[in-house]
């Protein structure tokens, strides 16, 4: 190997925008950390009902995610104050647990980011409380499957636009959007990392996926407009029409002929309903 080469090599792991390619032992790691971010979202299902606030689910996650030999990654992350973001109703993203109560009818979001054993495993789902509007239920089912169809298009030789196209055109089909301002990334031994995954845009563009990549599909979708806006505490973000937003997401690697989801419910509690 000439020296050139070596500087070459050094310069493409200094460059943030570079994309890694991860080997087995990532996947191993990644698969450990997804399970346990899986089994927590599990276990908070029987947990979100009526009357309970979503301080108290943090602690539980918190705990879960401690007892099995983790640490929450939001809470060492930019001053976000809690383990785990929950994001009500209108609520995009990024929802701050506190002392609010859930009410029959609310639909609820649960992000959680377990760090074991050095990876990351970074996965939300939508969940409902008590009996919720039709409409709801029809905005969580389409994001689950905007979501499922983005990671469905996922192969060696793909290119990262062809995600968000799938996911864009599903959504905006059934006359719901796309979130603009938030994006899935790059996920591993560092939380947030290259490559920046939108949920829109145009098939056929974009890096050209690799086996060992590793990154979120997150894809927000709203019953009204995408515009969003961020509340004065920093890191709430909000529809700015006030309409219903949902938001699923996996932690996905690119195999050698296809995807791997190292997120995937072992309990099959997919999506809400739960019981
Ligand atoms: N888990 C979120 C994501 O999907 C990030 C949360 S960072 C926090 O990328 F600081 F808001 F918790
Ligand atoms: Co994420
Ligand atoms: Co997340």
């Amino acid at each position: 190997m000439s020296l050139l080469s070596v500087d070459d090599e050094l310069d493409e792991a200094d460059d943030p925008t570079a994309i890694v390619l991860h080997g087995p032992e990532a996947f191993e790691g990644m698969r450990r950390a997804g399970r346990l971010a899986a089994d927590c979202l599990d276990m908070l299902a029987a947990h979100v009902r009526p009357g309970i606030t979503t301080g108290e689910l943090d602690r539980l996650a918190d705990a879960y995610i401690h007892d099995h030999g983790g640490v929450s990654a939001p809470h060492f992350y930019r001053g976000f104050p809690k383990s785990i973001c929950t994001s009500i109703n209108h609520v995009i993203c990024h929802g701050i647990p506190g002392d609010k109560k859930l009410v029959e009818g609310d639909t609820l979001n649960i992000d959680v980011t377990p760090l074991l054993n050095g990876w990351h495993g970074d996965s939300s789902r939508m969940y409902t409380v008590g009996e919720v509007p039709l409409k709801a239920r029809r905005l969580i089912d389409i994001t689950y499957e905007a979501m499922m169809r983005g990671i469905a298009v996922i192969r060696p030789g793909a290119r990262l636009g062809d995600i968000g196209h799938a996911i864009q055109t599903f959504a905006e089909a059934q006359r719901c959007s796309v979130v603009r301002d938030f994006c899935g990334h790059g996920v591993g031994r560092v939380f947030h990392m290259a490559p920046n995954v939108l949920h829109f845009g145009e098939a056929g563009t974009g890096p050209v996926l690799k086996q060992g990549m590793i990154f979120t599909v997150e894809p927000m979708i709203n019953l009204g407009k995408y515009q969003a806006k961020l509340l004065p505490d920093g890191w709430t973000a909000v529809t700015k029409d006030r309409s219903l937003s949902a938001q699923f997401e996996h932690s996905v690697g690119v195999t050698a002929d296809g995807v791997e989801i190292f997120t995937t419910s072992a309990a099959g509690l997919h999506k809400p309903p739960y019981a």
